[in-house]
């Protein structure tokens, strides 16, 4: 199902209201995450609501392989028992990390600092995206990495044996980047410092801190200024995973287009570095609601409603609105199909090196389905049809990119033909209950021979 199986063709047809409600699966990114961190000290670490998408799962392998002892109790409860920080073993075989660029970075850093030997493969999507963004930083701690030609996996790094701290300002917007440095740091003696620019998710410096880290951000004219004492002594956690906003954005926007429909999906966290979405469709005239806000687990969360928008209206997404909506710009320009005029995505050059390049893919589907849609380097517009308007009728290629393959589903939820997918197989590496969860609402989502 993570891309290396037989494709699995779907198509998405016009429905009726969707309705009821969509109780998504935990968080990705809080997901790797919690098992790397659990890992990396020493005792029980207890996780419930684990997002058991095969990106995760694959992370949980890569775990055992380096030294933990990771068990999955069922229902989403799972416990990592860990080897302390600097404690990773050897792993005896090639550490297959599928089709998640997450994983990957954050287990390269998690081990650049430990006297120890890995190599890493993934997909064809995985070994076709840039590492250098990762190997670089890490190669001022002291470690060495041999790979394909342009930083592509499979890659083995030879984790430095006296590895030193390092102050490093990341050169992209990424999460997984800082991450990668910061885990990294966790095994250098003093103190590393990581600046960034614009602000990315910060689940990591949250975790690190929860994990008894001496980590502290400051907000300077520089950016975010983020300082990790070296060699704490982590403490394990009990983690309660949020569910993803990056999945609850697919029935939010499903609602949004689908004449009728009325969905609420609940514990959504809405970390201000992960919600630009919502923002977003709510400037656009989305009938978006909050109930309930409250703070779980120290971050902010609220079951969402979404409704049927009559009047939505193309907008200028604010670039510096990019970072925390990242993933979420394959499904938005769904909706701005749906929407009146122009939708404007600028500074969004990263999207180009996800598990595909997500501007090229959306806009030759769009289009294929009667959308019109430039795009260049860093931006794209979409210029919206309406509701109604939507002509459909194309098969889209996936590129074993799970978000392509959701949102153009979602496409043909409410346009004039149904929309098809080449490949559905992918949806698997973060939202395995997709197909169901769409369908219990009242999609009309289903596997095809063709
Ligand atoms: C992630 C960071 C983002 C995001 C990815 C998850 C993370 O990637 O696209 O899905 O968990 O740190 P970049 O760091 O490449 O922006």
């Amino acid at each position: 199902m993570s891309g290396h199986g037989t494709p699995i063709p779907m198509t998405s047809t016009a429905c009726g209201p969707l309705a009821g409600t969509a109780k998504v699966p935990g968080d990705k990114s809080i997901s790797h995450r919690s098992l790397i961190l659990g890992a990396m000290c020493i005792g029980k670490t207890t996780i419930e609501g684990l997002l058991e998408g095969q990106d995760v799962l694959d992370t949980a392998k890569a775990m055992r392989a380096f030294g933990a002892e990771v068990t999955d109790h069922g229902g989403g409860s799972w416990s990592v028992v860990g080897v302390g920080d600097g404690g990773f073993a050897e792993p005896e075989n090639v550490i297959d990390c599928g089709n998640s660029g997450t994983g990957v970075r954050l287990i390269m850093g998690a081990m650049a600092t430990s006297p120890i030997v890995a190599t890493f493969t993934g997909d064809a999507s995985l070994n076709g995206r840039p590492m250098a963004r990762v190997t670089d930083p890490l190669a001022l701690f002291g470690c060495q990495a041999v790979g394909r030609k342009g930083g592509r996996l499979p890659m083995t790094l030879v984790g430095a044996e006296t590895p030193v701290p390092v102050r490093y300002t990341v050169p992209v917007p990424s999460a997984q980047v800082k991450s990668a440095v910061l885990l990294a740091g966790l095994n250098a003696p003093g103190q590393t410092v990581v600046i960034e620019a614009e602000a990315t998710r910060d689940h990591t410096e949250r975790m690190l801190a929860g994990f008894g880290a001496e980590i502290a951000v400051e907000d300077t004219d520089a950016g975010r200024v983020i300082t990790l004492t070296g060699q704490p002594e982590l403490k394990p956690q009990h983690i309660e995973v949020p569910r993803d906003p990056s999945s609850a954005a697919f029935p939010v926007c499903a609602a949004l287009i689908v004449p009728g429909s009325d969905v609420l999906v609940p514990g959504i966290g809405l970390n201000p570095t992960r919600a630009g979405l919502f923002t977003t469709l709510r400037e656009m005239g989305a009938d978006l609601t909050y109930e309930n806000e409250r703070i779980e687990g120290g971050e902010p969360v609220a079951d969402l409603r979404s409704k049927f928008s009559p009047d939505l209206k193309g907008i200028e997404v604010p670039p510096e609105r990019a970072a925390s909506m990242i993933d979420e710009y394959p499904v938005l320009s769904v909706v701005a199909s749906y929407a009146q005029g122009d939708t404007v995505m600028r500074g969004v050059k990263e999207l180009r090196v996800k598990e595909s390049d997500r501007i090229d893919a959306m806009a030759v589907g769009l289009r294929a389905n009667g959308i019109e849609v430039q795009d260049g380097p860093d931006w794209w517009i979409v210029s919206g049809k309406g509701h109604g308007n939507v002509a459909g009728g194309a098969l889209c290629a996936s590129h074993l990119d799970h978000r392509i393959a959701m949102s153009f589903l979602i496409l043909g939820m409410a346009s004039q033909n149904p929309v098809r997918v080449d490949d559905g197989g992918p949806i698997a590496t973060s939202f395995p209950i997709f197909e169901p969860l769409m369908q219990q609402l009242g999609a009309q989502v289903v596997r095809t021979n063709k």
